[in-house]
């Protein structure tokens, strides 16, 4: 168990711990129900009370899954979850957050995101989202696979600098946006949440994040997880279906690298010399 969740601070002033969940490919099976569930109520028992899901995730069927695991523990619980471009007009916002709320059994979402840009003006989606503000209905909001000239746009539009988080793919194997989109994103202090932490599940068999594992008596999803909390400004939300795989993200918390790790982790996965587009899976 962790001796303590590191937390950092929203742009609200909120506080959320630096390790959340992620929920994609669960309520895909039936027979999984369980155990996600079981997963997910250890996760909030370690600290990790951030949970991210979203109304694409099995269509709807992650959401129901976190309804159950936050059944009785919702004021513990910072719930993410997302609208889908196709959803992003004013009307359509609205719709779809009520539907998730319905899936999530709860009176409000914490903090609802775009997935990711789409064609529908940004201006209206973020118009539709600060009406849900006002409604009560979402707390926050933010985007996701947004790349630093789609945050430029997004900041300068009416009420756009009220975004608190833009949920990118990163992680030691993914670190292009490293060469603008973080260090833009930490300057006006808006945290980044790195999706897919240790690669769906690639980076837990690496040979070379196994010979660090090997010295902090760790896993190599482990040491994946210890680099992104490590930094500046970013929450990792790994998904974790079985529940010793989230006892183990839990206790990445207290791994310390040392400086000869990230200098062999740097050889392992260079970070970027120039710009190239953000990825997304
Ligand atoms: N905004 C977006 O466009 C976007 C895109 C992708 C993902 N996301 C969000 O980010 C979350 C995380 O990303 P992801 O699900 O793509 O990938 P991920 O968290 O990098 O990897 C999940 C996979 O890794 C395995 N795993 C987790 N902890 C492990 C450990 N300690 N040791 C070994 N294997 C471990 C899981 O296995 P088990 O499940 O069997 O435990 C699962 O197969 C998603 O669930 C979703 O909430 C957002």
């Amino acid at each position: 168990m962790p001796s303590l969740i590191r937390t950092l601070k929203l742009p609200s002033g909120e506080t959320v711990p630096v390790l959340g969940q992620g929920t994609w490919k669960m309520g895909e099976d039936r027979r999984r129900h369980a155990d996600e569930v079981a997963a997910l109520k250890l996760g909030l028992d370690l600290g990790m009370t951030l949970i991210d899901t979203a109304e694409m995730y099995a269509d709807g069927g992650a959401e129901e899954v976190v309804a159950q695991a936050i059944a009785g523990r919702r004021d513990e619980t910072f719930l993410v979850s997302k609208v889908l471009p196709s959803n992003a007009s004013r009307a359509g916002v609205k719709r779809a957050c009520e539907s998730s709320l319905k899936r999530l059994a709860t009176d409000r979402i914490d903090l609802y995101l775009l997935h990711w840009p789409g064609s529908v003006p940004l201006s209206e989606t973020v118009q539709a989202f600060e009406a849900l503000k006002t409604e009560g209905k979402i707390r926050h909001w933010g985007v996701s696979n947004f790349d630093t000239d789609e945050m430029e746009n997004l900041v300068g539009l009416p009420s756009g600098g009220n975004v608190q988080t833009n949920q990118v793919l990163y992680n030691l194997s993914r670190r292009g946006l490293e060469f603008d989109l973080a260090p833009w994103s930490r300057q006006r202090r808006i945290p980044l949440m790195a999706y897919s932490p240790v690669e769906q599940g690639a980076l837990a068999r690496n040979a070379r994040l196994e010979a660090v594992a090997a010295r902090h008596n760790a896993t190599a999803a482990q040491i994946a997880l210890a680099w992104i909390m490590m930094q500046d400004g970013v929450i990792a939300i790994p998904k974790a279906g079985r529940q010793e795989h989230v006892r183990q993200n839990a206790a990445a918390l207290d791994i310390a690298l040392t400086a000869e790790d990230l200098a062999e982790l740097d050889r392992a996965f260079p970070p970027p010399t120039r710009k190239r587009g953000l990825e997304m899976i």
